[in-house]
């Protein structure tokens, strides 16, 4: 396919909706969730995408029951794992974005371990957006940049702020199960990503809704302001 984005970054929403429609748990709607995201890491590194962005756990999720957090905490723990065994065989590269505090000391190991461990692979860069806030993510450069003694800010020196300075802005932004929202997801970066709304529920998303999604970015004319 022609005109493949570089960086796709995905609201993965619907897992509760997942579960409910088949009466299970909606642990069993992350836990498919969680497998429909090894499948992504495959597909979109055979597709030729070289960025992606999964919003796993927002600044707002904590108001979530405390054993839904218990529970999802328990399965990134899980995916992390394996991600550090995989990561071996598929070159990927990890990076989070979002805050530490509140992440279980478990976690925050882990991150660090395969942060650093694959930090040279030159395959698939897989961002991580965990306790993730847009808003969060600019006041704290804004915080960063003054403390630094800035006067004056331009965009440049924000961008360069975030949490990863190094990852293009997304130029497409997935989002399933029908919500057409961005659920305070990069807000700063998305300013000129082009957004695909999918009514699937997120453990649903396989290869062929990729390849949908990816048809419709490859047709759409981006302008940026110009004619
Ligand atoms: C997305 O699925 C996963 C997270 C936000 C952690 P949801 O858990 O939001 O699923 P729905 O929206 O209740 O179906
Ligand atoms: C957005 O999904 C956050 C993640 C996918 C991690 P939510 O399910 O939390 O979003 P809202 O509450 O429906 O906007
Ligand atoms: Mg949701």
């Amino acid at each position: 396919m022609n005109n493949i984005p570089l960086h796709v970054a995905f609201i993965m929403d619907g897992n509760g909706r997942w579960a409910a429609a088949r009466g299970k748990a909606r642990r069993a709607g992350h836990e498919a969730g969680a497998e429909a995201v090894r499948a992504l890491i495959k597909n979109a590194e055979a597709a030729g995408i070289k960025f992606i962005t999964l919003y796993a756990f927002s600044n707002e999720n904590w108001q979530r029951p405390e054993g839904e957090i218990k529970d999802l905490m328990r399965l990134l723990s899980k995916s992390l794992d394996e991600f550090d065994k995989t990561s071996r065989e598929n070159n990927a590269r990890f990076l989070v974005s979002g805050r530490r505090d509140r992440l279980p000391p478990d976690v925050l190991k882990k991150i660090d371990k395969i942060t650093a461990a694959t930090a040279g692979n030159k395959g698939l860069t897989v961002i991580l957006a965990l306790n993730y806030g847009a808003r969060q993510e600019i006041t704290d450069a804004v915080n960063a940049l003054m403390s630094a003694g800035k006067k004056n800010v331009t965009e440049d020196d924000i961008s360069a702020a975030l949490y990863n300075p190094a990852a293009p802005d997304p130029d497409l932004i997935i989002r399933t199960s029908g919500e057409e929202r961005l659920s305070n997801f990069l807000l700063w970066q998305a300013a000129y990503s082009e957004f695909y709304f999918t009514p699937v529920l997120w453990p649903d998303f396989d290869k062929a809704e990729l390849e949908k999604a990816l048809a419709v970015y490859a047709a759409r004319k981006r302008k940026f302001g110009n004619i």
